[in-house]
């Protein structure tokens, strides 16, 4: 593939923040997502100087004297993940990804590919993607069953419309999740009580996951709760909050939990019932070291892949590798500040990676929906 012209611009996410857009001859575009939750061991989305110094080294680099014809061709740009941030190399690999694939990057990385994931689709939300205004935990999700893609992403928003209308919710936060004023703990049995009556009036098998984000309200050595229970403060030890997750997974029925302790807790996460999806997205940051970590300690069966945390698209391809050969499960992740950019979707497909998480209403978000949908028809074609 030739690199006849490749522009560098900065455009806007989701969030109204400043990102960056890659245009290759004219045709291609890519760009990077930022987060707000963010873990301490994700690499900086740009450098110290800026993003505006970012998008001026790429427009000066040489591109074209590079070749490009498969995927590990991108490695040659790792090198910049620290002069140039994360999100620099991640758009510009997306980008000639991209352009090597001719617009069908899954087809291009792996033509036998036939799996599509399942969506998790964030259905209440509050912590750092309400500055921390609302409810305890970031990320209520829903995680249906059905037989094909297309009748999951239905159900998960048919689901979200009528828990939005039954409690008469209307705010949504940066994910475009609802926003509730409820407890923790109201919330929690709302959902599970929510997901046995739709089961028995709709025939929907729908189960309940969380996104504890336990860092964001983890202070001095202490879990923090806002609104545990009928507006009661609570605050609890390591050990405390051990038990009450072990204990929300068996009375909930908790098919998912995502980063239930604070990031550097190893051991905390080994102690929590493994018999559920146990996951690391702050504990691990999409970092293979961090990773190598998690599973010496049996922290986690399950891992959050977001490539702008590791700022590359070749080493988070290594990490799912790593990961398929340790039987941990995977989810490949949207960030709260998204762009149009679909390509996560493409890679969930081509790597066979089992779950995305892109969240249920939002065009940033819907558009990765519409783009697995498109390519379950391709595949069955
Ligand atoms: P972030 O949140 O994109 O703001 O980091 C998403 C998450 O924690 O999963
Ligand atoms: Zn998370």
């Amino acid at each position: 593939m030739q690199i006849k012209e490749l522009k560098a611009r900065g455009i806007k996410n989701s969030r109204k923040e400043a990102a960056i857009e890659v245009i290759i001859n004219k045709k291609y575009s890519a760009s990077a997502p930022s987060g707000a939750s963010t873990g301490t061991h994700e690499v900086r989305s740009f450098p110290k100087k800026g993003i505006r110094y970012a998008i001026e080294k790429v427009n000066k680099y040489n591109f074209k004297e590079l070749k490009f014809e498969k995927f590990k061709d991108l490695e040659i740009l790792d090198a910049y993940i620290k002069s140039w941030g994360g999100n620099t190399v991640v758009a510009l690999q997306s980008a000639i990804l991209k352009a090597m694939a001719k617009g069908n990057v899954w087809k291009f990385l792996n033509p036998k590919a036939k799996v599509l994931p399942t969506p998790l689709g964030n259905c209440i939300g509050g912590g750092a993607h309400t500055k921390l205004e609302s409810i305890d935990i970031q990320e209520f999700l829903l995680i249906p069953k059905a037989k094909t893609f297309k009748e999951k992403v239905k159900i998960n928003r048919k689901v979200y419309d009528m828990i939005g209308k039954q409690l008469k919710l209307k705010k949504k936060t940066d994910e475009g999740a609802f926003i509730s004023n409820e407890s923790t703990i109201t919330t929690l049995k709302f959902m599970t009580e929510y997901m046995e009556q739709i089961k028995k009036t709709k025939g929907w098998d729908v189960s309940l996951g969380v996104d504890i984000a336990a860092s964001q309200f983890y202070k001095k050595g202490k879990y923090n709760y806002r609104n545990f229970w009928e507006n009661e403060k609570r605050i609890v030890s390591r050990k405390e909050q051990i038990n009450i997750v072990n204990n929300w997974i068996k009375d909930y029925n908790l098919k998912y939990v995502e980063d239930p302790l604070e990031e550097e807790d190893f051991r905390g996460f080994a102690k929590l019932n493994q018999k559920t999806l146990i996951c690391g997205d702050d504990l691990i940051t999409t970092n293979i070291d961090r990773f190598k970590k998690a599973i010496t300690k049996k922290a986690v069966n399950a891992i959050i892949i977001k490539p702008n945390q590791i700022g590359s698209l070749v080493k988070t391809k290594e990490l799912v590798d790593f990961a398929r050969k340790n039987r941990i499960k995977t989810i490949i992740s949207h960030r709260s500040g998204e762009t149009m950019d679909p390509i996560i979707s493409h890679l969930a497909v081509a790597w066979k990676i089992p779950y995305i998480k892109t969240g249920i209403y939002g065009k940033e978000r819907e558009i990765k929906l519409q783009e697995l949908i498109k390519i379950e028809r391709q595949i069955k074609a």
